[in-house]
């Protein structure tokens, strides 16, 4: 069991945990770990000061300018105008660049003519304090489920419907969706032949008109960022959030980036993230490795990409521990046949879980 919070150590997180980092926080609590920490500030309703994130001081660094012009452009910016914008010269803007792609930032040069794009490929701020805290808390029953493939022709909107009617039923209070809602450009240019929606903006406005098809009795729909929607490439977006742009015209999504991370039912630790690769790696033991090297593990660990569903328990695990993939809503095109590779159109819904019991139920609605 847990070691329960003392008032002491109550009063110490509430004082310390909205400016201080977490080395040092695990510094102020020396018997706990970053997750206990994380749940029990989550819990408390503690956020981190507004200035922790900022810059110390009133000057912005090179970096820090040349970022937040990058980070509010949905499209590519030139060279000329970064320079003109900071009013740093063209090689301290390059310099700028350097240092945010060797701290993690994913910038797209782009050579137009004479001049040079550049495009942040995803906007999510790179935050390492923050990368990895509860951003929300959900409730059972969970729709699980992920890779819509909206705009793709091989999108199963008979398979949607089908999961409207679950929810219907079942009343799930959160539907998940780990990752390529979208079908996006770019991953691979023999999937451009799949395309039914050939612009970005409609594939955002496709996904809006879905959610909303959500029935009500689900509070919360919580989308992470998958491979099809992070290299959104091309002329026209480089650097736009796809997810992002969707999530923000419904009210009842919660969009979370890269991994969400969320409470479920006061207790457990849901992960959710996509994961990217070829699907015979993916597929083979990747999901399980990524379960087991995580240093913060979760209950359950909600992945996708791979198409097809799978439900790993691992009650000898201390805590327990599920890995679970959710399937897809979309049948195979030509590059998953030429690999190997079929597709098997399923959701899952979660009723309830404890680290012994799992109640779930698959779905597997028929399809053209
Ligand atoms: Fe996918």
């Amino acid at each position: 069991m847990p070691k329960r919070w003392n008032d002491e150590e109550v009063k110490k997180l509430e004082e310390y945990y909205p400016t201080t980092p977490l080395s040092q926080l695990l510094k102020v609590f020396p018997d706990r770990t970053g997750d206990s920490i994380d749940k029990k500030a989550y819990k408390l309703g503690l956020k981190k000061a507004t200035s922790y994130s900022a810059s110390k001081g009133d000057v912005l660094t090179d970096e820090e300018q040349v970022l937040q012009i990058l980070i509010t452009e949905d499209l590519p910016i030139e060279m000329e105008s970064l320079v003109e914008r900071t009013e740093l010269t063209p090689r301290k803007v390059r310099l700028a660049m350097k240092s945010l792609m060797e701290d993690g930032y994913d910038i797209t040069e782009i050579v137009g003519g004479s001049d040079r794009l550049y495009g942040l490929v995803r906007t999510g701020v790179y935050d390492p304090e923050n990368f990895y805290r509860f951003q929300g808390e959900i409730e059972s029953p969970v729709l699980m489920t992920g890779d819509w493939h909206l705009g793709n022709r091989l999108h199963s909107r008979q398979a949607f419907e089908h999961m409207l009617e679950s929810i219907e039923e079942y009343s799930p209070a959160a539907v998940m969706i780990d990752g390529d809602l979208l079908q996006g450009f770019g991953v691979h240019p023999r999937e451009l032949i799949d395309i039914s929606l050939k612009s970005i903006d409609e594939q955002v406005i496709e996904g809006v008109e879905y959610l909303k098809e959500i029935p009500d009795c689900v509070k919360t729909i919580g989308i992470t960022m998958g491979n099809h929607e992070s290299k959104i490439k091309g002329k026209w977006k480089v650097g736009f959030d796809a997810c992002r742009a969707v999530a923000k015209e419904v009210p009842r999504a919660k969009y979370f980036g890269f991994v969400g991370k969320v409470l479920l039912d006061g207790d457990w630790d849901y992960t959710m993230m996509h994961t990217e690769g070829g699907v015979g790696y993916a597929v083979t033991y990747k999901g399980q490795r990524i379960r087991d090297n995580l240093i913060q593990r979760p209950h359950i660990l909600h992945l996708a990409h791979i198409h097809q569903p799978y439900n790993h328990p691992r009650p000898h695990v201390s805590g327990g521990a599920n890995t679970i993939t959710a399937g897809t809503l979309k049948r195979e095109g030509g590059w998953e046949l030429q690999k190997g590779w079929t597709s098997l159109i399923q959701y899952y819904i979660m009723k309830s879980w404890s680290p012994t019991k799992v109640s779930m139920e698959s779905f597997t609605p028929r399809v053209f």
